[in-house]
């Protein structure tokens, strides 16, 4: 036998075992001997480099990628699906699909397990002798636009690197076609995932969703390899187009020709089998091994999928069920404390570790004193947790059953952080740290700064400010949910204060850990970006207590009559309370609050030094004549193309108001994807609920 043949008949071989263990879930041998031949290979390719192959079992670790991952477009829009909450809705649905139809017409459905990760597309194009080779993988992005993470990709194991041209042949699969699909981080995996942080004193993660986003878009294939994630495949897409007849069909085809296909699935004729599905569903639910936070129903026919179409932001043709929240019943073992921005000391409970719908719960947030009041909870008491999605676990009630033992939650009377005294202004709930040089608020004050929402300096993320602030690094990764403090400074620190952003420069940057040319490049930019922020902005950066989005901007438009930019700027610095008071909306306790910041001097150097740094402190009147004035939107959900900060300027500047919750008052909900609870409101007191398209429409 030649070199050739022999390393080809390893492969064939790997794959085969590999298939059956990451795909069926039924290894037909053991490990070592899984070892064993993949040993061989290797052995046998590194005699012979020429012979190495990208599809190759042994090529799935990859070098990483440089500079974050590339930009890519979709074949065609990811889009998200409409949720129904209970039976009711879920009827609604099926008569909207019947009613857009032909009378008479039968329609099946296929029920999916909604799988909780993220999902994907992968990209196939023609290998040799007639095969498919794994070409891309794209993370979802902003649904038009992913990210290119197939080096990531590729160390998925249920991800095929290539597809012979039997299989293809029988699952009648051209060479070049798209998969999408959901990738997963098993429960077990995200245990383990959580254990290894632990010991490694790093934060964990909140739930094995947010494991599986941060692991897919890690800059080091070696952890990904490490950290076991699967992928389930659904949609099978040609030119961005459906490729077969059917959803069952395509299941199929997706099946026979390598991919993980969720076993779970039913094809079904009739709604009540739809609701028989869902029922079995939710008692399975804790035994999968992997989350699922409710059931897909899909249209199986594509030519109906096609005639029902789409609503601006997901398909008529399909819906997901929510399962409801859960929870769970755990013990109060400690109450820890954090420190925010403005010095405000949150209790955070610390729990025996209890399962809950797929994560480990060990900490809830337990407000201020006034809600430990609420509840009358004690260190020791039996607690019950809720959590919903992506929300910080709460404690929703206690046992009245108190055991013997329990202890009063004493909140404490220094800074957990600095040391210094803790007060509690009279008439006030919270207790603050004062000390405006306490290491943990300046993070979160830098923190804030950056944010999306205030100086939207991209880039600027947590990690990154931990490292300036010569703290130990908090999470490189996305979905960090823990608000541990940074421990000990460990090196110097290159920023004392928001304005020191302003002078860092390149050296400065290189010399941070995780950081290259050219994403300090960006980050520099970004930073000098920020300087022509409306004053708006600036004024919500400066963290004054009491002032959000809409008193800064109400404070901007007012000042800017009585100057130019930095003019407004010093007027409003100077302002009486008086003075203040006569804004619009701004009562005495906000007043107080502003002018009780700018007596400080500390805080009007930092004003001047930002002014010396070249801020353009661009200050506005508002245009009053516009399309949605007297409007007001309540937005919620992920929006398709939209940042919700964005919709958010656009229907401001259109004259409309934004609330953060639905009322009588409210004209419109704005709904995306995932919209809970807000939407629910809306439906029961009969607002008006439109998706991105519709609120596009009305902008014109
Ligand atoms: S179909 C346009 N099928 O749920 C159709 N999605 O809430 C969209 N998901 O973005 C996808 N399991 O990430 C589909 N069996 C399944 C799914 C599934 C989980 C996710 C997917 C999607 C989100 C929508």
């Amino acid at each position: 036998m030649s070199v050739e043949t022999k390393i080809e008949a390893l492969r064939e071989t790997l794959r085969h075992h590999e298939y059956l263990y990451y795909v069926e879930d039924a290894p037909e041998v053991e490990d070592a001997d899984y070892d064993a031949l993949m040993n061989e290979l290797k052995a046998l390719e590194a005699a012979h480099p020429e012979l190495v192959t990208t599809d190759s079992p042994t090529q799935r670790v990859g070098g990483r990628p440089k500079e974050g991952f590339a930009k890519v477009a979709h074949s065609r829009p990811m889009l998200s699906l409409d949720n129904a909450y209970n039976e009711t809705e879920l009827r609604a649905w099926s008569d909207r699909v019947h009613a857009a139809l032909r009378e008479g017409e039968t329609v099946e459905f296929v029920c999916e397990l909604k799988l909780d990760g993220l999902s994907l597309a992968l990209h196939y194009g023609p290998g040799t002798d007639g095969s498919s080779l794994l070409q891309r993988g794209l993370t979802r992005g902003d649904g038009t636009t992913g990210e290119d993470v197939t080096t990531n990709v590729r160390t998925i194991r249920s991800v095929p690197l290539s597809i012979s041209a039997a299989k293809l042949k029988k699952a009648g699969i051209p060479q070049a076609f798209e998969v999408r699909g959901e990738v997963v981080m098993p429960q077990k995996a995200f245990q383990k995932m959580n254990e290894e942080a632990l010991a490694a004193g790093l934060p964990v993660k909140a739930n094995p969703r947010n494991a599986a986003a941060g692991t897919i878009r890690t800059l080091e294939p070696n952890i990904v390899a490490q950290r076991r994630l699967d992928f389930y495949a659904y949609f099978l897409l040609q030119n961005g187009e459906m490729l077969l007849t059917g959803q069952q069909e395509t299941l199929d085809a997706l099946k026979a020709a390598g991919f993980r296909v969720n076993l779970h699935g039913a094809s079904v004729k009739s709604i009540e089998e739809v609701l028989a599905f869902i029922a079995g569903a939710e008692t399975q639910r804790d035994t999968l091994g992997y989350e699922i936070d409710g059931v897909v129903i899909k249209v199986n026919s594509t030519a109906q999928q096609a005639r029902l179409g789409f609503t601006g932001k997901a398909p008529r043709w399909a819906i997901a069920y929510k399962f409801p929240a859960r929870a769970g019943l755990t013990q109060l073992k400690d109450v820890g404390f954090q420190v925010g921005r403005t010095g405000k000391l949150t209790p955070v409970a610390r729990l025996a570790p209890v399962f809950i719908g797929g994560t480990t719960v060990s900490n809830a947030t337990l407000h201020n004193a006034d809600e430990i009041l609420r509840l009358g909870v004690k260190i020791g008491d039996w607690v019950q947790v809720e959590r919903g999605g992506d929300v910080i676990p709460k404690i929703v009630k206690v046992d009245e059953n108190h055991p013997r033992g329990t202890q009063e939650i004493v909140f404490p009377t220094h800074c957990p952080v600095c040391g210094e005294p803790v007060v509690r202004e009279e008439g006030e709930v919270d207790w603050r740290c004062v000390n405006a040089s306490c290491p943990a608020r300046l993070r979160e004050e830098l923190r804030h700064f950056a944010s999306r929402g205030v100086m939207n300096i991209e880039g600027l993320g947590d990690a990154l400010v931990a490292q300036l602030l010569g703290q130990a690094e908090i999470e490189p990764e996305e979905g960090a949910e823990e608000e541990t403090v940074a421990a000990p400074v460990k090196r110097e620190a290159l920023v004392h204060s928001v304005a020191d952003l302003y002078t860092l420069t390149m050296d400065q940057l290189l010399t941070l850990e995780r950081i290259g040319q050219k994403s300090a490049q960006t980050l520099l930019e970004e930073i000098e970006k920020s300087r022509r922020n409306p004053l708006w902005r600036v004024l919500l950066g400066l963290g004054i207590r009491h002032v959000g989005e809409r008193t800064a901007q109400l404070l901007a438009e007012e000042f800017a009559s009585r100057g130019q930019d930095y003019e407004a700027m010093q007027a409003l610095m100077d302002a009486s309370e008086e003075e203040l008071q006569r804004v619009n909306e701004i009562g005495p306790i906000v007043a107080a609050a502003i002018h009780e910041f700018f007596r400080g001097e500390k805080n009007r150097q930092l004003v001047e030094r930002l002014h010396e740094l070249g801020f353009s402190f661009t200050a506005e009147k508002r245009q009053k004549t516009s399309q949605l004035e007297g409007m007001t939107f309540v937005l919620t959900g992920t929006l398709p193309t939209l940042k919700r900060e964005d919709a958010k300027t656009m229907i401001e500047s259109a004259g409309g108001k934004v609330s953060g919750s639905v009322s009588k008052k409210t004209t419109y909900v704005v709904a995306g994807e995932e919209a809970g609870s807000k939407l629910d409101k809306a439906n029961e007191l009969g607002v008006k609920v439109i998706d991105e398209a519709g609120l596009l429409q009305m902008l014109g």
